[in-house]
């Protein structure tokens, strides 16, 4: 498993870093297999497996349900789960407290908290106790609230600045990594060159150290519509649909069950029970 030091180092050697969610037991197994570098459990999981309109309602408790299920599947793959909306925010103890939690009953190895702000000395923190942090910065969906939408953060100078200044705080506080989301690819470049840790983008460019999305836009499952930052590489829609579909369809017409998928009683016993 590639642990936080792996991922600096593939920041050096100018390897791009492959992150993926992944919310339960087969789609962390085939993120495993299909070679991602690091899984987050995101609090997206509210929209695309809950079916939320947004992340806020997503719990400690959701979180951990989740995690454990996708550690089932990927035990060799590096999980970053996200602290939820407000499960940092209330004082230092409650943070250490909730990732706590997630660490040791969802077995998580490293957590992940949006913004900078009074959320720099929670990263410092958890880090101090031993736990990894990813920061995010950029747009933050748990504050879709006062961002006043889902929209690109750090188009103007001023606001690029300050997302450079949040970053290096970040890092000094002792993140392991960065996600940026929603921001011009100028802005993914320009952090990523002043950041020692790694930079992984959604929506931020191809010039970030690695790049992350979610696992229902990459394969199209459940979702309608996807951001322009999100490239679809399948249609999961399309095959579980037809799938099921053709179930029922056979059902309805006697075409399945077959004997293929039938057991059969031996003809002395079918005997004895009909005398
Ligand atoms: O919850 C999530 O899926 C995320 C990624 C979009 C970075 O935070
Ligand atoms: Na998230």
């Amino acid at each position: 498993m590639k642990l936080s030091g792996d991922f600096l180092k593939m920041k050096q050697n100018h390897e791009k870093i492959v992150m993926l969610t992944a919310y339960d037991y087969p789609s962390a197994k085939l993120a495993e297999q299909s070679g991602v570098d690091m899984i987050l459990v995101g609090d997206s999981l509210g929209m695309v497996v809950l079916g939320y309109d947004s992340t806020i309602p997503v719990t400690v408790n959701d979180m951990i349900h989740h995690t454990k299920a996708v550690k089932r599947g990927a035990p060799d793959t590096f999980v970053v789960t996200d602290m939820p909306f407000m499960s940092y925010h209330l004082s230092l103890d409650e943070t250490l407290k909730n990732a706590a939690r997630i660490m040791q009953e969802g077995h998580a190895d490293a957590v992940k908290v949006e913004g900078a702000d009074e959320v720099v000395e929670k990263i410092s923190a958890l880090t101090k106790a031993g736990i990894p942090v990813i920061a995010h910065l950029g747009l933050t969906p748990q504050s879709v609230g006062v961002l006043g939408g889902y929209k690109v953060q750090g188009k103007d100078a001023e606001a690029a600045a300050q997302l450079v200044e949040d970053a290096k705080k970040c890092e000094a506080a002792g993140a392991i990594a960065i996600v940026f989301e929603c921001v011009p690819y100028q802005v993914g470049e320009l952090v990523t060159q002043n950041l020692a840790i790694p930079t992984i983008g959604i929506g931020a460019g191809a010039e970030t150290d690695g790049q992350v999305l979610v696992y229902h836009d990459v394969i199209s499952y459940g979702v309608d519509r996807v951001a322009k930052f999100v490239k679809v590489y399948g249609n999961a829609n399309e095959l579980i649909s037809n799938s099921i579909t053709s179930y029922v369809n056979e059902v309805k017409t006697k075409d399945f069950p077959t004997k293929e998928h039938t057991f059969t009683m031996k003809e002395e016993q079918l005997s004895a029970l009909y005398g």
